[in-house]
């Protein structure tokens, strides 16, 4: 790995709360290191997609998976490549009742008691009692070029995140150089799965999870780590780009002050599911999440959010919203503020946007481009927000979407190897 890359690595950018990667010290030593990896090849490989075949996200997988164990008394295993396989896991895993159980806990809640929510979020206090969520997760894509090399996309800045995301669930620390080593060569072995048709990449799902066997409340003395695979079509055919429409209610919270919606822990997702329904119900596709009374606009769905406007003061700008506790910092979202940033063609800032600002600046015909940005879509553009009872056409297609092309076309560019950029791995 090029020491650029690995200054770059370690990035500041993403720690919003850096104090948390000197925290819990028992764990701060050990780690398992790639040297170590064992790999077994699997006897009986699948038949892969062909290139016309559509493939739904998360529903193929390649042959192989990284597996390790962990646990207080013997550290971390060797890792190890293997068959892909089902897990087996003692019924009492802590990861099974306190994330998803927690999930479905809040949907109820969210039938319930949605004035009370409502309340609670804007006095920015959570509104029930935490349960330590014992599961978290990372995103990340592998890319086929032109030129058949394999390309990581910033993948240290999903290290980065996952184990923040580790220490903040009291789950044990491992050194992030190494696991992108381990992911770096599962993604080798399993290389004529990385699809190669336009748009098309390998979707990578690191998991981490607590293991303990045991109903109490605690930390975990056990845990598993392991990595699957799945290849995934473009998620806009062509060069077409559908935008999306969204439901912004602000009964609906999906992050509070001092939660853990800045990290991307398993029991954030699992009570979005109601809410998106909701949005379908609606007629709308994802959800506009909202946040305190003055209705601050958050995320779209599982993306970050972005605004190109004129500002009031008249200054043309890229805005999102800054890491300060609700959002969680995205890798795309990075890489666009760096784009924009390096340009140098308008103000680009990271600051609160709320609902009001947006209504103004729609009625006074200042808004150019509102748009998601995230691992699966890249650059998602918006059309439609349902508001309090009001349609609000954002005017997104009609402005190109110049912005958004201009991010996906130079994203593509480095994800697929046509540009050279220190933002690539190569596999
Ligand atoms: C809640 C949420 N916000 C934003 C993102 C976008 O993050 P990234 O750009 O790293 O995919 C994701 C996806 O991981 C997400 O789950």
């Amino acid at each position: 790995m090029a020491a650029a890359a690995l200054g770059q690595v370690w990035a500041r950018k993403l720690l919003t709360a850096p104090w948390l990667l000197g925290g819990p010290r028992r764990y701060a030593s050990s780690s398992f290191k790639a040297a170590d990896l064992q790999l077994e090849m699997t006897q009986k490989p699948h038949k892969k997609p062909g290139p016309n075949e559509t493939l739904v996200f998360g529903k193929t997988f390649t042959d192989h998976m990284l597996m390790v164990e962990w646990s207080e008394k013997k550290g971390w295993s060797h890792p190890r490549i293997q068959p892909f396989q089902s897990l087996t896991l003692h019924p009492a895993c802590s990861a099974l009742h306190y994330s998803l159980q927690r999930g479905r806990e809040r949907d109820r809640e969210l039938e319930t008691s949605m004035r009370e929510k409502h309340r609670s979020a804007a006095s920015c206090t959570p509104p029930t009692g935490d349960m330590p969520a014992t599961k978290l997760f990372e995103g990340m894509k592998a890319f086929k070029g032109g030129d058949r090399q394999v390309r990581l996309f910033r993948p240290w800045l999903n290290m980065d995140r996952m184990l923040r995301s580790a220490l903040r669930l009291c789950l044990p620390s491992f050194d992030k150089a190494e696991l992108l080593e381990c992911i770096r060569r599962l993604v080798e072995v399993d290389k004529d799965w990385v699809p190669d048709s336009a748009g098309a990449s390998l979707y990578i799902r690191p998991v981490l999870l607590g293991n303990e066997p045991s109903l109490g409340v605690s930390s975990a003395t056990r845990a598993l780590l392991y990595v699957i695979l799945c290849p995934v079509g473009s998620y806009f055919p062509g060069d077409a780009m559908t935008p999306v429409s969204l439901l912004a209610d602000p009964r609906f919270i999906r992050a509070w002050m001092g939660g853990v919606g800045d990290y991307k822990v398993g029991g954030n997702y699992g009570p979005t599911v109601f809410v998106q329904q909701e949005a379908k119900k609606k007629g709308c596709e994802q959800v506009l999440w909202l946040y305190g009374p003055d209705h601050q606009l958050t995320e779209v769905g599982t993306m970050n959010i972005f605004i190109y406007w004129t500002h009031e003061d008249g200054v043309l700008e890229l805005v999102t919203p800054p890491l300060e506790g609700v959002i969680l910092p995205g890798v795309v979202r990075q890489s666009l503020l760096d784009l924009a940033h390096s340009w140098g063609e308008f103000r680009v800032v990271e600051r609160k946007i709320t609902m009001k600002e947006l209504l103004r600046a729609l009625e006074e015909g200042r808004v150019r481009e509102v748009f998601g940005s995230g691992t699966a879509c890249q650059v998602c553009p918006v059309h439609r927000v349902l508001y309090q009872g009001q349609d609000l056409h954002i005017p997104t297609m009609d402005h190109g979407p110049e912005l958004i092309l201009r991010f996906q076309k130079e994203l593509k560019a480095i994800q697929y190897g046509a540009k050279a950029h220190e933002w690539a791995l190569r596999v």
